[in-house]
């Protein structure tokens, strides 16, 4: 049995650290936003390459947040991809705007030559998302958006040290990053962070974080309550002092991935946009007859999951909330065919070449 993700091997790699910072932080008797907080939103920052970091309940409110600080409201356009995880829309709705959809390129992430066709007066946000791992075409997005005076709010939730051109990401304004315990910085629960380098941008997230308030029972702005409490923290700041070792581990199997499977010629898989850079928060192949694939490896004792089976410009809540329809052709084609294989720092070598000769031995007829 290979799961697709073991949250518990990855606890336990670090056990002794973790239960000691836990233990520091329970007998602290200082439970929310204090110096765990602000050591892991310094240290972050300094990861990111950004001056200043704002410690936030998950990526979702990382992004609701952005958004505010970047004044959307109902009726701006926010462009983004339909080919992302659900939660990236689910903050643009929840900010009253309404998405507009770009295609993606080969590299699952939003198509740079088709955004300018799409922006309006209504354009507020371009919001790339770092899909899978790896940067979006971050150069000519910059351009646009100082060109038509926008903001860059970029989804960095499966992108912990990405590089874009040998810079982490983000690349723009805004970075929004998830700590949810399967990305490649994990909590032991929900934890997000916005990272920027703008003081102005800086100021204003504060206040949104907090009730909108300047200090304590006084209130300039309008807020949430969207904090990340200090066990997470703690936890994030141990994980964080081995995030480079994580990935590089993450690499190593995506690097097994790609020589086993290269000469398998019903496979498509990842196209780097750089040679180094990706850090594989997932290892996404794609295949035409994917259905009787992912059963085959199900039947094996491998976990795969698809990310994501459904784009956004087709749900549901889509559908019946507006009226623009799309034909996004690479969109919804990848979508059918896309697999993601098991790739977390704890998984064995043999676990991973017995995935790979699972593959190869499979035909189509089987
Ligand atoms: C691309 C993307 N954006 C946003 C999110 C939301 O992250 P969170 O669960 O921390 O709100 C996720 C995580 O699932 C994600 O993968």
């Amino acid at each position: 049995m290979i799961p697709f993700g073991d949250l518990k091997r990855g606890y336990l790699s670090y056990k002794k650290e973790i239960d000691c910072a836990i233990n520091r932080v329970l007998e602290s008797g200082w439970y929310i936003l204090g110096n765990e907080v602000k050591t892991f939103e310094n240290n972050f920052g300094f990861y990111c390459e950004k001056k200043y970091a704002v410690g936030v309940n998950s990526a979702t409110d990382a992004l609701i947040l952005s958004l505010k600080a970047c004044g959307v409201t109902s009726n701006d356009e926010v462009i983004t991809v339909s080919f992302t995880a659900i939660p990236t829309l689910a903050a643009i709705y929840s900010v009253g705007a309404k998405p507009v959809f770009v295609e993606i390129d080969d590299f699952y992430t939003i198509d740079s030559s088709k955004i300018e066709e799409r922006i309006t007066l209504k354009t507020k946000v371009i919001l790339p998302v770092h899909l899978y791992g790896q940067a979006a075409d971050m150069e000519p997005i910059l351009k646009l958006a100082e060109k038509y005076n926008l903001k860059v709010i970029e989804d960095c939730a499966q992108a912990h040290g990405t590089l874009y051109k040998d810079k982490k990401v983000p690349a723009g304004d805004i970075g929004c990053f998830s700590f949810y315990p399967s990305k490649n910085l994990g909590a032991l629960g929900d934890g997000g962070m916005i990272v920027t380098s703008d003081f102005d941008l800086y100021n204003k997230l504060l206040l949104l974080r907090e009730y909108g308030q300047k200090e304590r029972y006084y209130q300039v702005e309008e807020g949430l309550n969207s904090r990340l409490d200090e066990l997470q923290a703690a936890i994030l700041n141990i994980k964080l002092s081995h995030l480079d070792e994580l990935n590089l581990r993450r690499k190593k199997i995506a690097n097994l991935y790609f020589k086993g499977l290269k000469e398998n010629k019903d496979i498509i898989l990842p196209k780097l946009r750089f040679e180094n850079g990706h850090i594989f928060h997932l290892f996404v192949i794609r295949y035409k007859n994917r259905k009787r694939l992912m059963d085959f490896l199900k039947a094996n004792g491998v976990g795969v999951q698809i990310h994501y089976p459904i784009p956004n410009h087709i749900q549901e809540y889509y559908m019946k909330t507006f009226n623009e329809r799309y034909s996004l052709p690479k969109t919804e084609s990848y979508s059918n065919e896309i697999i993601s294989l098991p790739i977390y720092p704890e998984l064995k070598e043999s676990e991973v070449f017995e995935i790979i000769n699972l593959i190869n031995s499979f035909k189509t007829t089987d």
